[in-house]
């Protein structure tokens, strides 16, 4: 890797051959010229794939330099791979443009649908658990993944609903569908955190459930605790319930390429990397339980 940053000693094998890249940081575009300037200590960056995709000018300039440093991953929001609408072949050809361009290490979305009848709500919904969704989803998968030639990395959304007719967890959906389709997970613990909570399971269980061999990248973040639910806000720092989701994650998964996601109220950027450092205890205990237990 031709990073800024590093000193973590990864780059052994991740989860089916894709590198565990270390610890990054969402780029945000706040950011770009501070990184440009500095070239900061980080192992790897994640953006935000729409971001870049469409837009010429400063922006991609700035990444394209970024991305001559240190790794870059994608991370879509507007695939919908849930979704009824056809996917859309002019989306996926610029998606695989920029991949290649980069390059990017790996492509994400999530698990969701986005919209219907051509409208994008921007909003990442949740799809039922059964049979049919799964056989729907994963034909999907495989028609991006031979559009994009590379395996699709799907993450598990923070959800607030659920459906009555789903006949299994999303944790077995997830194992089902990487068997079926041969993609990726993004875990991303935080929305464990979230989903566990608003939906009354287990999250421990829901990790243990996991296929931890497909588990390609981790999310950590913050979130609002509103008592009765939480939501996925991404604006303050990493609780310590999420933490210690963390260190379970990577006591099953072993060391995986971590994330810090952080997008309202955006600290400077020393700020994101100070918290994003108290994952790399955890991550080089390579058990993460025995870093948690010493704080
Ligand atoms: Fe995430």
């Amino acid at each position: 890797m031709t990073g800024g940053g590093h000193g973590t000693g990864h780059g052994h094998g991740g989860a089916a051959g894709l590198p565990d890249l270390g610890l990054g940081l969402g780029l945000r575009t706040p950011h770009l010229a501070y990184v440009l300037a500095e070239w900061p200590e980080v192992d790897w960056f994640e953006i935000i794939s729409e971001n870049f995709m469409d837009s010429g000018g400063y922006p991609r300039h700035a990444l394209d330099r970024i991305a001559e440093r240190y790794p870059v991953v994608m991370h879509g929001v507007s695939l919908s791979i849930g979704g009824s609408d056809p996917l859309d072949p002019d989306y996926l050809a610029r998606l695989r443009a920029l991949a290649d361009a980069l390059p990017a290490a790996w492509v994400s979305d999530h698990v969701c649908w986005t919209g219907v009848a051509g409208m994008n709500t921007h909003e990442l919904l949740p799809i039922p658990f059964t049979e049919e969704s799964l056989r729907h989803v994963a034909r999907r998968v495989e028609v991006v993944q031979d559009a994009l030639r590379r395996p699709l990395v799907l993450e598990n959304p923070s959800t607030y609903a659920s459906f009555t007719h789903s006949t299994m967890t999303e944790a077995e959906f997830l194992g089902r569908l990487c068997e079926e389709s041969g993609c990726l997970l993004l875990l991303d613990v935080n929305n464990v955190a979230v989903s566990a909570f608003n939906h009354g399971f287990d999250p421990g269980e829901y990790l243990r459930a996991l296929p931890h061999d497909r588990i390609a990248q981790i999310h950590i973040a913050g979130h609002a605790d509103h008592g009765t639910h939480k939501i996925d806000t991404h604006d303050r720092p990493v609780s310590e319930a999420v933490w210690d989701l963390y260190a379970q994650a990577i006591a099953l998964a072993g060391p995986t390429a971590t994330l810090l996601e952080w997008d309202d109220a955006l600290p400077a950027f020393p700020d994101l990397l100070a918290e994003l450092a108290k994952a790399r205890p955890y991550l080089e205990a390579e058990d993460g339980v025995t870093a948690a237990a010493h704080g």
